[in-house]
């Protein structure tokens, strides 16, 4: 099958494109800076309308069986609730978490809906749950709900077209992001997001699950 990965250069984003292309498929990595190896890498700045224009064009008539939603920034870890959290980091961080999101997928429906049974996984995290609100983080914590939400929309909208949505948490991982302290190495949270990935279909469209396959509450 046909895979585009974003934010495929490193963490995560990384570990699934080598999983996927291991595994013998088309892999499609998209990143600001291609990293070194093999493989077919596509820029896209997922903030940039016009970066995603220029992808779908590339794209143009390539059936894709899997999207991935994964470029993910969080930079208001640490910020003080007195006087931290400005509005200019509200604006970048949904530019790519929530903006970004939305932008990929609508940008590449048209290769979703010329493959069978095509699935879109939202990468975002269990601090979009709204049961887990221990408080601080209030950028991403808000930016990763909205991607939440716009998994269980789109899953409404494309359900009747036999396309499904599922929303993940990938673990606390290892990564830049995550720190050296993390709960898991990216190997393990994209194995457990590759097995994730293969049971979504109609049956659980809109789900919300960690990369072990657990149900989050939403
Ligand atoms: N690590 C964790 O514990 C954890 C937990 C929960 C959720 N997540 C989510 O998992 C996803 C991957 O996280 P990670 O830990 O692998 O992060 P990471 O190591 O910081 O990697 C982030 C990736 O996103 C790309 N990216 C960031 N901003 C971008 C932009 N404007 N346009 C295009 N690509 C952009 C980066 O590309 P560059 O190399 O060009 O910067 C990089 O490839 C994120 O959505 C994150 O929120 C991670």
């Amino acid at each position: 099958m046909t895979v585009l990965i974003t934010g495929a250069s490193r963490g995560i984003g990384r570990a699934l494109f080598d999983t996927y292309a291991r595994q013998g498929n088309d892999v499609v990595g998209t990143c600001r800076n291609a990293p070194p190896g093999a493989g077919r890498w596509e820029p896209l700045e997922v903030a940039d309308p016009a970066s995603h224009s220029d992808l779908a064009r590339r794209l143009d008539g390539v059936p894709l069986e899997l999207l991935v939603c994964n470029a993910g920034i969080y930079a208001d870890k640490g910020q003080s609730l007195d006087g931290g959290f400005p509005a200019a980091l509200w604006a970048s961080t949904f530019a790519v978490n929530v903006t970004g999101v939305f932008l990929t997928i609508q940008a590449l429906l048209p290769n979703l809906r010329a493959a069978q049974n095509a699935r879109i996984a939202i990468i975002s995290s269990q601090m979009a749950s709204q049961t887990q609100a221990p408080g601080g983080s209030y950028i991403y914590r808000a930016s990763k709900a909205a991607a939440l939400n716009l998994g269980r929309n789109l899953a409404a909208d494309l359900r009747p077209e036999g396309i499904a949505v599922g929303v993940y948490h990938p673990g606390w991982v290892v990564t830049d992001m995550g720190g050296q302290g993390a709960d898991i190495s990216v190997t393990e949270a994209a194995e457990g997001l590759v097995a994730r990935f293969a049971e979504l279909g109609p049956d659980n469209t809109g789900c919300f699950e960690t990369w072990d396959g657990r149900a989050l509450a939403f």
